[in-house]
């Protein structure tokens, strides 16, 4: 897969809904009711982070939800890849981009949003054609004040920010002309999906949908 293709799948994965809710998810038994809870509230892409022992199998079960679209987070490596491609991730996240990562996305068919924290990086992904690309960590690199600026020079890169993003800075993105999506756990909180509250979590993803 090309990097344009790439760019071109991973942006309708980000204008599917203004939130990609980024899940960490300790046990795969409820990995399918939290997908259909989140996927009933109006977010259908969903990032599963590799960063938890039971998150391929929840990808697994999260990729045969109705109406869900669920990629990868935190991937890393090659071999992240291709167990993220294996276990049924229709798309990849990553914190940062390697030329080994995005290789290995390339070779998989495993469209990637790459990211990217400054200027440079996202001059070095435009260079090899990719226009859509994870601002991260978003509030920590200055938030949608520092995204904004980049997009002057940079117009033709479009971003998801992610990291510190929440109901309260949501809008602050959304409203940027180079931002297609936001990305954020807070519409999977922890609490809520211990205590198998799925009707909360949808109610949280309601409100995130409705952002604009
Ligand atoms: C992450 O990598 O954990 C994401 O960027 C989500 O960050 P958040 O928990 O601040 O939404």
């Amino acid at each position: 897969m090309t990097p344009q293709d790439a760019s071109t799948a991973a942006a309708k994965v980000c204008l599917m809904a203004p939130v990609v809710p980024v899940l960490v998810v300790d046990d795969a038994s409820i990995a399918a009711d939290l997908a259909r809870a989140l996927v009933a509230g109006g977010l259908p892409a969903l990032e599963v982070t590799l960063r938890t022992p039971a998150a391929l199998d929840a990808i697994r079960e999260m990729a045969a939800v109705p109406g869900g679209v669920v990629g990868a987070g935190t991937l890393l490596t090659p071999k992240d890849v291709e167990d993220a491609k294996a276990a049924g991730a229709t798309f990849g996240v990553s914190p940062g981009a390697t030329d080994l990562l995005l290789d290995a996305c390339e070779a998989n068919d495993l469209p990637l949003l790459p990211g990217t924290a400054t200027a440079s990086e996202a001059m070095r992904l435009l260079e090899r054609g990719y226009t859509v690309q994870k601002f991260f960590p978003a509030e920590a690199n200055g938030g949608a004040a520092a995204l904004k600026a980049i997009g002057a020079p940079i117009p033709q890169v479009k971003f998801c920010p992610t990291g510190g993003v929440s109901l309260k800075n949501a809008r602050d993105y959304l409203a940027l002309s180079n931002t297609l999506c936001v990305g954020g756990s807070w519409v999977a909180p922890k609490d809520k999906v211990l205590a198998g509250d799925w009707a909360g979590i949808t109610a949280l993803a309601a409100e995130a949908a409705k952002l604009s």
